[in-house]
């Protein structure tokens, strides 16, 4: 079972020694083996070989059965032209693999509570919403420009989806609803975009194979605000790809922390690609401060989605909860009265649970 490691930037490389550590723990408790290849994306790509996405690094992703990825991009590289840019090479591995949807699942420790920046009243008994972001289409993808007309400069990017590539993303997140409360919120913006009409047709349309699951549409604008003034009215969400980014930022922060939050990306094929949703922080690299759970807990959706390991997946949120009942902390999530812990030392935490 092929497993690849991206680290990326920043605290890319950091937090992915924390992943690996972890996997290796569960390989051993389940004797399972995985084999580990080591593949470059983005800043460091570009260092080592002057592109974002080298083609090596999609060929060993393509053999492989899951990909973990730690983080891309820096101040270094902000000055390149987009194509070039780390992110680029974000973009181009999900893309390359096929990878339409981005689960995000926001779950709030409870012992984390205080960290969010939510009143008690509003968290209730916790946090559980599962973000299903579309992943390889809309202005990310659309045709992009920049031209000079007139002495003046324009420029676009072109929020384009296929009634296909809704159906499909729309499909998965069905049946994540089917699995959990049984209830799923699509966000658009129809009273505006032609694509949101699109969008909430082919939603609609969808809906009629799963009469067991209760749909509702929300405007983002709106979306946005009540994910902060009523959280509980979620479940699974199903949104386009520059919502979904923006709304998974938002409803990360509600967990206290974006250093929390792992993502699975999936496709039709084999190959599952997880990483934290949080970025590269260059600020803290190499300093052994980053927050190396959501990288943890990216490893716990690796085991359930590529490796159909749920026990192992459950382990690993138990240890996490575990160490986090024992006070320990990494500056992120520090609160008074805790144990301030560093990266690596939280990773060892967290096996020695496991
Ligand atoms: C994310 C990130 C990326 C995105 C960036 C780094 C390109 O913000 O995964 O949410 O916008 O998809
Ligand atoms: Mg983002």
């Amino acid at each position: 079972m092929m497993v690849v490691f991206i680290p990326g930037d920043g605290i890319g490389p950091e937090i992915t020694n924390q992943a690996r550590k972890i996997l290796d723990v569960i390989g051993s408790k389940y004797s399972r083996k995985f084999q580990y290849e080591y593949a470059l994306l983005g800043g460091v790509a570009i260092d080592e070989v002057g592109v974002p996405l080298p083609q090596e690094t999609i060929d060993k992703c393509m053999a492989s059965k899951a990909v973990f990825l730690g983080a891309v991009g820096g101040h270094k590289w902000d000055d390149l032209p987009g194509h070039l840019r780390p992110e680029a090479g974000l973009l181009g591995i999900r893309k390359a693999l096929g990878l339409y949807a981005n689960l995000r699942p926001t779950l709030l420790f409870p012992q984390l509570k205080a960290a969010s920046t939510l009143k008690e009243e509003v968290l209730g008994d916790g946090l559980d919403i599962m973000i299903v972001r579309e992943l390889t289409g809309g202005m990310y993808f659309g045709d992009k420009g920049r031209e000079e007309v007139d002495g003046d400069e324009r420029a676009w990017d072109v929020e384009v989806y296929t009634a296909s590539e809704i159906e499909r993303v729309t499909r998965l997140a069905f049946e994540l609803a089917r699995d959990r409360e049984g209830h799923l919120t699509s966000i658009d913006k129809a009273n505006v975009l032609e694509s949101s009409r699109l969008w909430r047709s082919v939603v609609e349309k969808v809906s009629e194979d799963y009469k067991d699951v209760t749909l509702n549409h929300m405007y983002v604008d709106n979306a946005a605000m009540q994910l902060v003034r009523n959280p509980h009215q979620f479940d699974v969400i199903v949104t386009n790809n520059i919502f979904g980014d923006i709304l998974s930022d938002e409803a990360g922060m509600l967990t206290g922390s974006l250093g929390m939050l792992p993502s699975a990306s999936l496709g039709d094929g084999n190959i599952g690609l997880y990483e934290p949703i949080h970025g590269s922080a260059p600020d803290i690299a190499g300093k052994d401060m980053a927050n190396p759970i959501a990288s943890i807990i990216s490893i716990a959706m690796m085991l359930e989605y590529s490796f159909n390991m749920k026990e192992a997946a459950q382990d690993i949120y138990g240890a996490v909860k575990g160490v986090l009942d024992k006070g320990y902390r990494t500056a992120d999530i520090m609160e008074p009265g805790m144990i301030e812990i560093g990266t690596e030392k939280m990773g060892d935490l967290i096996a020695q649970a496991i």
